[in-house]
Parts: C-alpha cells; sequence; structure tokens
C-alpha cells in the first residue's frame, strides 16, 4: 500500500522549498547562508519525504475507524522514524541554528522577506518535532495493536 503524505503538508514543504532556492541566489552573506542551510535541510527532506511524513496520510482514515491490511505496511515507516528520530532531532538543531545565521544575516540586509522565511520554516521544525513526527509515531503504534498484526517487528 502506498502512503502520501497530506496535501497541505506537501505544499508547505513545496513552498519552504522553493523560499529557500529564491533566498540561495540572494547576493553575499545572505544567499551563503542561504546555500549553506540549503545543504543541511535536503538529506532531512528526503527522509521526511520517504518515511516520516507518510504515515500522516493513514491520520483521516484510522479516526474514521476504516481498516485495511495493507495499512500495516506502514509500519516500515514508521519503525525506521522511531529509529531514526534521534538523528532528525539533531538534524533539527543544525538547521535551526543555520536559519538563525541567516535571518541575522537578513536582518542585517533589510531583507525582510527571508527574515520572515527564516522565521516560518524554525516554526516549521518545532511544529514537527510537537506535531508531525510524534502524530506519524502515534500511526504505527496504533496500526500495530490492531488485532492480527504482528506485535514488534
Ligand atoms: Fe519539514
Ligand atoms: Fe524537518
Amino acid at each position: 500500500m502506498k502512503f502520501t503524505i497530506p496535501l497541505p503538508l506537501q505544499h508547505e514543504h513545496e513552498a519552504l522549498h522553493e523560499q529557500l532556492r529564491l533566498a540561495g541566489q540572494a547576493d553575499g552573506e545572505v544567499g551563503e547562508a542561504a546555500r549553506a542551510l540549503a545543504k543541511l535541510m535536503h538529506p532531512h527532506f528526503v527522509k521526511e519525504d520517504q518515511f516520516a511524513l507518510p504515515p500522516l496520510g493513514l491520520l483521516a482514515p484510522l479516526a474514521r475507524g476504516e481498516w485495511r491490511a495493507g495499512m500495516a505496511d506502514v509500519l516500515t515507516l514508521t519503525d525506521q522514524l522511531e529509529a531514526e528520530l534521534p538523528q532528525m532531532l539533531a538534524e533539527h538543531q543544525g538547521i535551526v541554528a543555520a536559519l538563525g545565521t541567516l535571518r541575522d544575516a537578513a536582518a542585517r540586509s533589510g531583507c525582510s522577506d527571508i527574515v520572515a522565511f527564516a522565521e516560518a520554516l524554525t516554526e516549521h521544525a518545532r511544529t514537527e518535532e510537537e506535531v508531525m513526527y510524534p502524530a506519524a509515531v502515534l500511526v504505527g503504534r496504533l496500526v500495530r495493536q490492531r488485532p492480527g498484526e504482528p506485535a514488534a517487528g
């Protein structure tokens, strides 16, 4: 079974990606800071797209009480998320530090749109830590509790 990241989250990621790409085209220290940030973000985004966020596609059907056997395939993703969560949270620390550098550089250069972007992306990381990642982990825990599903592994 294929698991699809809820569209609003996909759109949010796409918009952040695009803003980061544009910030990377800025001159001087702002562009430099944006490109350094993009380097940190890329491998992190890949993990989010591969296994951290697709389980959230099951939130709505599970909340409606729907169940199909194929849903158990999500355990592959949620097990990987639980295993890599400490690393992903550490990546957020690096990303948030790089965002602080970008925000300060943008403020010095009077780029208020990039200041706003850096603050929005920092908030995005906190939303993932406090809402999205835990919700994806809970999807896995709930699916594992279904009768007839493996208790572990
Ligand atoms: Fe993200
Ligand atoms: Fe993230």
